[in-house]
């Protein structure tokens, strides 16, 4: 899709509908305007349409008038509205336009400048809401919308937020395709390579294979992967935009969960294939990372694996040995996320990082506290939870923190290791998190948890049904306010 800013009226905008937003009950807004809109909005305001929130009215205009339509989309109530609102306006009002079979649109900016929010959180929702998946489908939808007119002075300002928000909803879109892609056609190798595909000047990536991670002593991640046929990619990509001790990022990429010998029930097994969701979410970072050549040093880390059942599958009972030297009594193959996080976090502490962000769908008892609203969060150093949390807040991916007591150390105690990998059904989401802090150690380490959030089975304003893609925009908000 095309976007471009001009500094035009509304009424010299010839396109296929003017997308005019409203507050709730506030009529008066656009009446200087033209002649046509004010009356047009006398015509039909507080009858058919009240600008309640995200309401749309699409109205045909007379001959001699540019914009051939007007849409009407509602923010509700003006002292409510925020970025997040104006985000979801622009997901209802593309896909209402879309659906119509619109190609040219273009946006009034007047009312959100005049509530101080950025247009850009508009196109943010256009282009997040207008994601489709449609690789295995024969018979595409064709209709797209074309371009978008941001009706706007243009501003470096303004320029500089909508190119952000362009790289950052492709990054992703790049990332809800890995996650929707079936696992058949995304196994660890299709992930190494579409790492390797991010490869650019200040980009580079390695991958890691089986004997490698042999040699490493990374028993923990390796157990997961001796199910499968499909061998184990150990992926790390570097992202050199300056100097000093990197940040690491690291993404659960377990590209198929079955549960291993302890099978998972059948029922919406099929979703599993969104267990990588969280490596998904990294590579989406570094695509943008690049993208906007930002000044941070970063390193990505994805151990993929698929955790599947075989002759040489990993038993209940097994006991392994991590990259720290620790042993782990498996009690259950299907707790497989935090052995592949354990030993890249231990393989991160050996790249001396400020920080480790792990992010990973984790734990059932995420989804079953949070639903899919909110991301749990944990982690042992204070201000990196609360610039999270912060981030977080302002792109509406909203974490949650959960405690780390010390107590659930206990949970996680074996007869005959050093630890176990499951704490059993009480406590799950934080004891899982407890078991992955022994490994960061006095590393700053946060843990995102987005078993709820990556996934939703009803769609939202600027997100399909499927994968959402949840973590990119909030850790690209992080480095950007980190710098
Ligand atoms: N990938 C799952 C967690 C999950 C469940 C993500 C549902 C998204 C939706 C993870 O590997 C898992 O199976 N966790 C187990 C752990 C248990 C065996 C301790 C769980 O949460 O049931
Ligand atoms: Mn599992
Ligand atoms: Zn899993």
């Amino acid at each position: 899709m095309i976007l471009s800013i001009k500094d035009i009226k509304e009424s010299d905008c010839s396109c296929d509908a003017l997308i005019l937003p409203f507050t709730e009950g506030e009529s008066g807004f656009y009446d200087n305007l033209d002649s046509f809109l004010s009356q047009l909005i006398k015509k039909f305001l507080l009858k058919e349409f009240h600008g309640k929130t995200n309401d749309v009215l699409l109205i045909p205009s007379p001959d001699q008038y540019k914009p051939e339509r007007v849409l009407l989309i509602g923010l509700g109530k003006k002292e409510d509205v925020s970025s997040e609102q104006v985000r979801q306006a622009g997901g209802k009002a593309a896909v209402y336009l879309r659906n119509m079979g619109m190609q040219k649109v273009a946006l009034s900016t007047r009312l959100l400048s005049s509530l101080d929010i950025s247009p850009s959180h508009f196109v943010e929702g256009v282009l997040l809401g207008l994601y489709t998946f449609q690789k295995y489908i024969e018979e595409k939808d064709r209709k797209e919308i074309e371009s978008i007119i941001l009706l706007a002075k243009q501003t470096n300002d303004l320029k500089a937020k909508v190119r952000w928000t362009e790289v950052v909803s492709s990054a992703v879109c790049f990332a809800r395709d890995l996650i929707n892609t079936p696992a058949n056609d995304m196994t660890p190798r299709h992930l190494a390579k579409e790492a390797t595909s991010l490869e650019q000047k200040n980009l580079s990536v390695k991958v890691l294979e089986k004997k490698d991670a042999k040699k490493l002593g990374m028993g923990s991640y390796l157990s997961v992967a001796k199910g499968s046929k499909e061998p184990p990619k150990f992926i790390v990509l570097e992202y050199r935009g300056a100097k000093g001790s990197p940040l690491v990022l690291i993404g659960k990429s377990v590209t198929f969960d079955s549960g291993g010998i302890s099978l998972k029930p059948a029922d919406g097994m099929e979703k599993m294939k969104y267990d990588m969701a969280g490596g998904a979410a990294v590579l989406g970072i570094f695509k943008a990372l690049s993208a906007l050549r930002l000044p941070v040093h970063i390193i990505g880390i994805l151990p993929a694996t698929e955790n599947l059942i075989g002759e040489s599958a990993t038993r209940p009972g097994d006991v392994v040995r991590a990259i720290n030297g620790k042993s782990i009594e498996v009690i259950s193959t299907d707790a497989e996320g935090r052995m592949t996080l354990a030993d890249a976090i231990g393989y991160a502490r050996r790249l001396r990082p400020k920080a480790i962000i792990d992010i990973a769908t984790l734990t059932g008892a995420c989804s079953i506290t949070f639903g899919n609203v909110a991301i749990a969060m944990m982690g042992n150093d204070r201000e990196l939870l609360d610039k999270i949390k912060l981030s977080g807040d302002n792109v509406y991916e909203r974490v949650w923190e959960m405690p780390l007591f010390k107590e659930y150390g206990e949970y996680i105690k074996s007869d005959i290791a050093d630890l176990k990998n499951t704490g059993g059904k009480s406590g799950a989401l934080i004891s899982s998190a407890y078991f992955l802090s022994g490994f960061a150690g006095d590393v700053p380490w946060v843990h995102l948890d987005i078993a709820g959030t990556s996934w939703l089975e009803k769609e939202r304003p600027y997100s399909p049904k499927g994968a959402s893609g949840v973590g990119v925009r909030l850790i690209l908000n992080l480095i950007k306010e980190l710098k």
